[in-house]
């Protein structure tokens, strides 16, 4: 069975898939670690993300791997586990531009449905639905208003202790979210046939449990 999660950052895919993923013994697999890998891939070798050429040239130059450790998925850049760095700020943005060149989505896409074909999983990412998975089981679209992405985003990183402004998160997630649904090529879009959560007014708890109703209504 393969569970598809899309929609804009912050949305709390990561932490709902995750959780899922425990309840039903499933695999969890990011797919947005594996574009921030290739912004850090690229960023490191200072090439000019909208240089198409340039970072095709250096992507075949660069070894990605999914790792499963103690349940934790990990990402490897060229044998090194970049999981931490992967989440920096500067790469958030780096990976919504990389993301828009289609030799960098050919790749990683191939990837992903190599690991989804193996194994009961659950992707998060932007066009699971529309693009990955066409033929997923079940379709989610996790959405939640801007301000309270921001929210949460911020109070994720004051609790890390890292020094923040509201305003600036919310811009990033403003420019992240434009060019993430305008891109040409497997934009970020809601599935015809996925199932729409707003998570606004959410606890982590009941979208949970919303989704597993759902999810389960499916299996049987
Ligand atoms: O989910 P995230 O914030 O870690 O994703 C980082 C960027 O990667 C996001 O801005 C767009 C891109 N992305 C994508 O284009 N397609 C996916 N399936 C997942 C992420």
């Amino acid at each position: 069975m393969n569970i598809a999660i899309d929609g804009p950052a912050g949305a709390g895919k990561s932490t709902i898939a995750k959780r899922l993923a425990a309840d039903l013994g499933f695999l969890y697999l990011d797919t947005g670690a594996m574009y921030r890998a290739v912004a850090l891939a690229m960023l490191r070798k200072q090439i000019a993300l909208d240089d198409e050429k340039s970072v095709s040239a250096a992507l075949e130059q660069t070894e990605i791997d999914i790792r499963y450790e103690n349940g934790a998925q990990k990402v490897y850049l060229d044998g090194k586990d970049v999981s931490a760095e992967i989440r920096e700020h500067a790469v958030s943005k780096a990976a919504s531009d990389v993301s828009a060149l289609p030799c960098v989505r050919l790749r990683l896409v191939e990837l992903q449905r190599e690991i989804a074909a193996k194994t009961d999983s659950i992707l998060d990412g932007r066009d699971i639905g529309t693009y990955v998975l066409p033929n997923a089981d079940v379709k989610f679209f996790l959405t939640a208003s801007v301000n309270e992405r921001a929210r949460r985003r911020y109070e994720e990183l004051k609790s890390k202790g890292t020094a923040c402004v509201l305003e600036d998160i919310r811009n990033d997630i403003e420019v992240r979210d434009y060019n993430d649904s305008h891109r040409a090529f497997a934009p970020l879009k809601q599935a015809d046939d996925a199932v729409a959560v707003d998570t606004t007014a959410m606890s982590v708890d009941e979208v949970t449990a919303h989704m597993l109703n759902i999810i389960n209504g499916k299996r049987v």
